[in-house]
């Protein structure tokens, strides 16, 4: 049983082919991030144009790695939302054109959720219930799986995501387009944990009790101690031991708020398991921290690093144990599809 997965809903376009619901047998993803660099963030229409350009390709490519003609496959899984409209649509009309060719069944898939199933590729083991955090540039959701057919959205943040916080504040420190991965670097140049810290930042909503987060506040504290200790000159990287320190604060702060409510929500289900799931899940401090306070009897899971951001596996995992077949002639992109499921 193979599975033809197709993701086009930001940057990324991808392909990949799964076999018997969780087998990786290819994974092409090509971006289209260095050419949004220059303007600090996607360009939807520079996205969508790229996508048109690489679409068939990719997919081919993915077709190739598999050893497989389109022929073979049995099933058609794509991203419908959430996301941006242009970018959506390259995936899922190049979907329902082949579903259409091949008459074999498509599946829609909402691709915040499909992050979470990353962590299945290979291995079909899960130990319900399982708290699932996943953490992007565009998403922070808390999520409660009771089975695959019940999900239940326990909150998410009320403005900027983890990622987005993590790639402002990059920003701030002088780091153009490096966002966490930016940061995390910086942060590990940092060795003076013993001195005075003269910086520190808060961890919005950490004692609040709902499961919801917020992090643009963030990142207005970064640029007003920033500004502080830099007297108020351009942020500059040449201070490398004050990047350091700031790094280092910047990802303290933003693990905390993650891990204090990933594991709140993970004792009050009993959890099992914690999944993290999209890009910031390759914080190595955060996924450190995490593992350093699970509650007894959890394990934590996470997906290889390139398995973090945005891909087709996860599609294609998605659609194996959550995917239902639509109409093909009725099935459109839906840029606002709704995270908050209760199921
Ligand atoms: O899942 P993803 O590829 O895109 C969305 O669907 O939004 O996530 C991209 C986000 C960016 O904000 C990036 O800065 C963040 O993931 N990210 C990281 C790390 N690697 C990627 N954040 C913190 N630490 C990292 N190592
Ligand atoms: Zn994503």
């Amino acid at each position: 049983m193979y599975t033809l997965a197709i993701e086009s809903s930001a940057d990324e376009t991808a392909a990949a082919v799964i076999r018997d619901g969780v087998q990786v047998v290819s994974t092409v993803v090509a971006s289209s991030t260095s050419m949004h660099r220059k303007f600090g963030g996607i360009v939807p229409e520079v996205a969508a144009r790229a996508h048109l350009t690489a679409i068939i390709p990719t997919i081919e490519q993915a077709l190739d790695d598999a050893r497989l003609q389109i022929h073979n496959i049995d099933r058609i899984a794509v991203t419908h939302g959430p996301g941006l409209i242009g970018s959506l649509l390259v995936g899922v009309e190049a979907a329902k054109t082949i579903a259409v060719v091949t008459g074999k069944p498509i599946v829609p898939v909402n691709h915040v959720l499909a992050h979470i199933y990353t962590n299945f590729a290979g291995r079909q083991r899960v130990d319900f219930p399982v708290v699932a955090l996943v953490v992007s540039g565009g998403h922070t959701e808390l999520y409660r799986m009771d089975s695959h057919a019940r999900l239940t959205w326990l909150g998410g943040t009320i403005d900027d995501a983890a990622g987005e916080a993590f790639d402002k504040s990059a920003r701030v420190l002088g780091f153009a387009n490096g966002g966490g991965p930016a940061i995390q670097e910086a942060a590990k140049q940092f060795t003076n944990h013993n001195s005075q810290f003269p910086v520190k930042l808060p961890r919005p909503m950490i004692h609040d009790e709902t499961y919801n987060f917020s992090f643009s506040g963030l990142k207005t504290a970064i640029m007003r101690e920033w500004k502080k200790h830099t007297n108020d000159q351009t942020p500059t990287t040449d201070n490398k031991q004050l990047t350091a320190m700031f790094a280092h604060e910047i990802q303290e702060a933003i693990t905390d708020v993650l891990v204090a409510k990933a594991v709140r929500a993970a004792v009050q289900a009993e959890a099992k398991m914690i999944l993290l799931a999209g890009g910031v899940a390759a914080n190595i401090r955060l996924r450190d921290k995490l593992r350093a306070s699970l509650p007894q009897g959890a394990e934590l899971m996470y997906p290889p690093v390139p398995l973090c951001t945005d891909n087709a596996v996860a599609i294609g995992i998605y659609a194996h144990y959550r995917g239902a077949p639509a109409d093909v002639y009725s099935l459109t992109a839906v840029p606002d599809l709704s995270v908050e499921v209760q199921e």
